[in-house]
C-alpha cells in the first residue's frame, strides 16, 4: 500500500483522524469513528480494503475489522495502525523458483489455485 505520510497524501493530522476510524472498527482503545474519519477512509483505503474495511481479496487488501492482524503485537494498536500509514509493510515470500525448480513450481501454482475453488 502507499505510503501515506511519506507520499504526502494526507497530513499528520489526517492520519491521525483515520487511524482512530480504523482502529474503532475492532474495539481498539483509543479509536474513535467520525464522519471525517470515515469519509477518509472510503476515499483512500476502501479501493483496497473495502468500504466496509472487510477486506477485498481482489486487491489484496486485508480486513481491518476482524481482530485479525497480520503483524501481531504492532497492528493491533493505534500506534500501529499509524505505523502501517508512514512505514507500511509489504509482505513478502521467498522466491521459490531456484529451490523448488519449474515443474515443481508449475505444480504447486495448480494445487494451490484448485484449493480456492480454481478462482
Ligand atoms: C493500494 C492498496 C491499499 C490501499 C489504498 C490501502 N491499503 Fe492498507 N494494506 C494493503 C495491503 C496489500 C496490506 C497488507 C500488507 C502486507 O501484507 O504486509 C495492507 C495492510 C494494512 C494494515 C495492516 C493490516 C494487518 O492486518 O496488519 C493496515 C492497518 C492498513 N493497511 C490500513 C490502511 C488504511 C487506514 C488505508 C487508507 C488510509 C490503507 N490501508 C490503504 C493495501 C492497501
Amino acid at each position: 500500500m502507499p505510503n501515506f505520510a511519506a507520499d504526502g497524501i494526507l497530513t499528520p493530522e489526517q492520519i491521525d483522524t483515520v487511524a482512530k476510524q480504523v482502529a474503532s472498527y475492532s474495539g481498539i482503545e483509543g479509536g474513535v469513528a467520525t464522519p471525517e474519519g470515515q469519509q477518509i477512509f472510503i476515499e483512500n483505503c476502501a479501493a483496497c480494503h473495502g468500504e466496509n474495511a472487510a477486506g477485498l481479496v481482489d486487491m489484496g487488501g486485508p480486513s481491518l475489522n476482524d481482530k485479525v492482524w497480520l503483524y501481531e503485537g504492532t497492528q493491533g494498536s493505534l500506534e500501529g495502525i499509524k505505523a502501517q500509514l508512514a512505514a507500511p509493510r509489504h509482505g513478502v515470500m521467498p522466491a521459490w523458483g531456484s529451490r523448488l525448480g519449474e515443474a515443481a513450481v508449475k505444480e504447486l501454482a495448480v494445487y494451490v489455485h484448485g484449493l480456492g475453488g480454481g478462482q
